[in-house]
């Protein structure tokens, strides 16, 4: 029987519930589909960070790399200082693992009623990408004269072709699988390095994709077109920080932060690909059994995808789409049925979904 090999890092706060109950779903359609699916446990997080002093190790790091995908849940604490864990953690394996494209689907899936109004499921299909590793994100710069009135902060900011092209790339590609429309969002306006060099590299790799058309918008003006208007976009590509905001943002049209799903993407395959919630460790409703497992499963559904397992992938989706149709509420006690209780609810379907009710995830 054929095996996949996942490393799990359920992390903090809500992240442990709801990568279980991810789990629940991907051995359901394990079981339907016929192959196996063994995990390892990693105890990353707030709690091994205060144990040892340590994020994340190198023999640990080595040890993640030998397995075919990791799930993640989210990591954070109130307890560590903001940084220490989600560059420490998270950034940091995006970057060892060269994870250069972040999937991030915007889909309201049917029967589902968005909170932005005249917004519905045949005008609110999209996937931004996310370059994943460059950006603000890269950390260089510094602090001086911290706490004194002169202190100056500096962060700097990199783009590289290689990662670019490579996000761009991917993106162009995926536009061609599907509406053909691929959007660079930026603020070349203001950012004219780095938006010139991002413009240049979209209008190099349209070349290769003639049928593809593509068009260009400000990230501040994204953030009223793309809750008022979504069906405006196929596939959005974008910067690190551009590509963290408006994802949250599309996470919203498309039911909430309990519903929005990534990919970690390693397009050259060299290293693990991760799949994550977009959402964080939630500490507001940690240990109440409010979240919504919903995007732990469909980034699981993206992971089995990308371990080829597309039918596995297509049930799994379409399991939690319409487990998500049946509840009152998206998040909280309103939803009628706690963490553990709804990731059942998604296992139980995913034995007898019809997938063709919710189209092909292959597209995402
Ligand atoms: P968050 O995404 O954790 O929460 C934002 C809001 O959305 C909260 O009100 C929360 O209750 C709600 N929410 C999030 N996930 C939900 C779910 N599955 N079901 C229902 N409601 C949900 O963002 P935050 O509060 O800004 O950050 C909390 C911590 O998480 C911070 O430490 C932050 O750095 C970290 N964080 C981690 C990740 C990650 O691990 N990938 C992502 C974002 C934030
Ligand atoms: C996300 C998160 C991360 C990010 C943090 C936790 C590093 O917000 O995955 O969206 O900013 O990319
Ligand atoms: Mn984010």
């Amino acid at each position: 029987m054929r095996t996949h090999h996942l490393a799990v890092i359920g992390g903090d706060g809500i992240g442990p519930d709801v990568t279980t109950a991810a789990l629940a779903g991907v051995r359901a359609a394990a079981d339907r589909y016929g192959f196996a699916v063994e995990t390892t446990d990693f105890d990353l997080g707030a709690e091994a960070y205060l144990r040892t002093g340590v994020v994340v190790d190198e023999e640990t790091t080595a040890r993640l790399r030998e397995h075919d995908a990791i799930l993640l849940g989210a990591v954070g604490d109130p307890r560590v200082t903001p940084g220490v864990l989600e560059r420490g953690l998270i950034v940091a394996l995006r970057v060892a693992f060269r994870q250069s494209v972040n999937i991030r689907p915007v889909r309201l899936y049917p029967g589902l009623t968005s909170p932005v109004t005249g917004v519905d499921a045949d005008n609110c299909d999209l996937v931004i990408i996310r370059e994943n590793t460059e950006g603000l994100y890269t950390g260089g710069g510094g602090l001086a004269h911290a706490g004194t009135p002169g202190a100056v902060a500096i962060q700097n900011s990199v783009t590289t072709v290689p990662a670019t092209t490579e996000a761009v790339d991917f993106a162009f590609r995926l536009a061609a699988a599907r509406r053909k429309r691929l959007t660079l969002c930026h603020k070349k306006n203001v950012l004219v390095h780095a938006g010139q060099l991002w413009q240049d590299i979209v209008d190099e790799v349209a070349v290769r994709y003639p049928d593809v058309e593509h068009d260009y918008v400000h990230a501040d003006a994204m953030c009223q077109h793309l809750p008022l208007n979504p069906g405006r976009f196929d596939v959005v590509v974008t910067d690190n920080l551009f590509g963290d905001i408006i994802s949250d943002l599309g996470a919203t049209v498309q039911g909430g932060l309990g519903l929005a799903a990534s990919a970690n993407y390693n397009p050259a395959g060299s290293a693990p690909s991760m799949y994550e919630p977009v959402h964080g460790s939630a500490p507001d409703i940690a240990g109440k059994g409010w979240a919504n497992p919903a995007a732990a499963a469909l980034s699981a559904a993206l992971c089995l995808a990308g371990l080829g397992e597309r039918d596995a992938a297509l049930v799994l989706e379409a399991a939690t789409a319409s487990v998500l149709a049946e509840l009152p509420a998206f998040a909280g006690p309103e939803m009628g049925a706690d963490t553990a209780e709804i990731g059942a609810r998604i296992a139980e379907r995913v034995t007898d979904v019809d997938p063709a009710k919710i189209g092909d995830p292959s597209r995402s």
